[in-house]
């Protein structure tokens, strides 16, 4: 279980977060919503550790993460695929994947196996594995960066909107691997702007609005576009 209690945060001066509280429970999907800047990303960086929160609490199973450096924070299991499918441009895809595994870098057969798997649940990146990741489409690139993330071999993944400027049919691919991941076992927390495919997806929604959680909700029936509509544009409260 991921608990997030009451963090803020910013940068230098500038606080961005004020006061956010929501947990993930094991093996579930929550997804966080909002608006250009309303902190999704923040929220995020926080969470792995790229961002110091100057208050408030964040657990994982139970032990307190938020003074776990960025870097040791792949081997308390918790993994960030930022947003704007970030990668090493001018390495192959091949070992893209493999720096998601390199403080696991001695367990060498155990990372060729996670290796397939990775090819196995994206396909076009094993057609690709020589070509340099900077050459790859949107789409590719986006499957190259959860895939990096899996060989760190997560239980707690964050994904900063992964639908972002994709064409629905790799929406949909993307889609359909983050609901695979989730069956796995793998709890994730999903930051979408795409309100639809985390009403596909969630277990639970909660939509920030200017640094704060504006309206949190279990998904199902009832719970649409138009009802979360008035929390994004600011009439509704908690
Ligand atoms: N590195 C930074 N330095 C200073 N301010 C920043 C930095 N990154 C983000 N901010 C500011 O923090 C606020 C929240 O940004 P954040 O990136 O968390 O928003 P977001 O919800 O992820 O937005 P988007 O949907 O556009 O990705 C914005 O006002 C932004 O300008
Ligand atoms: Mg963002």
């Amino acid at each position: 279980m991921l608990e997030v209690r009451n963090i803020e945060s910013g940068y230098g001066r500038t606080k961005v977060l004020h006061g956010v509280s929501f947990s993930v429970s094991d093996g579930a999907l929550v997804a966080v919503l909002g608006g250009n800047g309303s902190g999704k990303s923040t929220t995020l960086k926080t969470l792995a550790g790229l961002v110091r929160p100057s208050a408030g609490e964040i657990t994982l199973a139970g032990q307190r993460i938020d003074q776990v450096p960025a870097c040791r924070m792949a081997s308390s299991g918790l993994v960030l695929v930022p947003q704007g499918k970030e990668v090493f441009a001018a390495m192959s895809v091949e070992e893209n994947i493999l720096m998601g595994g390199y403080h696991r870098r001695r367990e060498k057969a155990r990372l060729r196996d996670d290796l397939q798997q990775v090819y196995a649940l994206f396909p076009r990146l094993a057609l690709r594995r020589k070509a340099l990741a900077g050459l790859l489409s949107g789409g590719e690139r986006q499957m190259l960066a959860i895939g990096r993330a899996l060989l760190a071999r997560p239980r707690m993944l964050l994904l900063d909107e992964p639908s972002s400027a994709l064409a629905p049919k790799v929406v949909g691919e993307i889609a359909e691997v983050i609901r695979g991941l989730r069956g796995r076992g793998i709890s994730i927390l999903l930051v979408e702007q795409n309100v639809a495919m985390a009403l596909e997806l969630a277990d639970e929604l909660h939509i920030l609005r200017e640094g704060r959680v504006a309206h949190s909700c279990v998904n199902g029936p009832g719970v649409d576009l138009a009802s979360l509509q008035e929390f994004y544009l600011g009439k509704g409260t908690r």
